[in-house]
């Protein structure tokens, strides 16, 4: 499987504190394998100012900017990278629309929020964003080569 174009992308999943707090981290896990996608990197963190303040850089002049940061200081987060074919794309779709209000019923946030200050999980929006995240939160040796007895990593 390892020639087939796409196969390897990775992206960063992060279950924010309100997800973790309402105990939604077994039931979003849950739908990216189901999804079929493959599980590289997983912890539980206090995610720092300084973290923060990275991962957020492109919004540090939106009003919500300082709201945002304490929130996702607020309590532990749930950070992940998930692998497999258009995973970046196919992430955006699972998790819905950045505001709960304009997410379909069947997405992650179309099912469990309501308002955007509370939208319970984050994704990489690029795949170029995707490996500035992963770089920001993992480090190498977090993230896991595995292969799947039967299928590869392609369903
Ligand atoms: S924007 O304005 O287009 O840059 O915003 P967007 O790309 O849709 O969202 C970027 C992240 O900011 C969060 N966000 C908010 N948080 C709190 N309050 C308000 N009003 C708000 N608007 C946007 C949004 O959830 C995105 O965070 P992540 O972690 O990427 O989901």
């Amino acid at each position: 499987t390892s020639n087939i174009p796409g196969v390897r992308e990775r992206t960063l999943v992060a279950v924010k504190p309100d997800g973790v707090q309402r105990r939604l981290v077994g039931q979003i896990i849950q739908r990216f394998e189901t999804r079929g996608f493959k599980l590289v990197g997983l912890k539980m963190l206090q995610a720092s100012e300084d973290l923060l303040a990275q991962h957020y850089a492109s919004l540090n002049r939106k009003p919500f900017y300082p709201s945002l940061l304490r929130y996702m200081n607020s309590g532990p987060v749930v950070a992940m990278v998930w692998e497999g074919h258009n995973v970046v794309k196919s992430t955006r779709m699972l998790v819905g629309d950045t505001n709960p209000a304009e997410a379909k019923p069947g997405t992650i946030r179309g099912d469990f929020s309501i308002h955007i200050s509370r939208n319970i999980i984050h994704a990489s929006d690029s795949v170029e964003v995707a490996q500035a995240e992963i770089a920001l939160w993992f480090r190498r040796s977090e993230l896991m080569e595995w292969e799947c007895c039967d299928h590869g990593s392609v369903y």
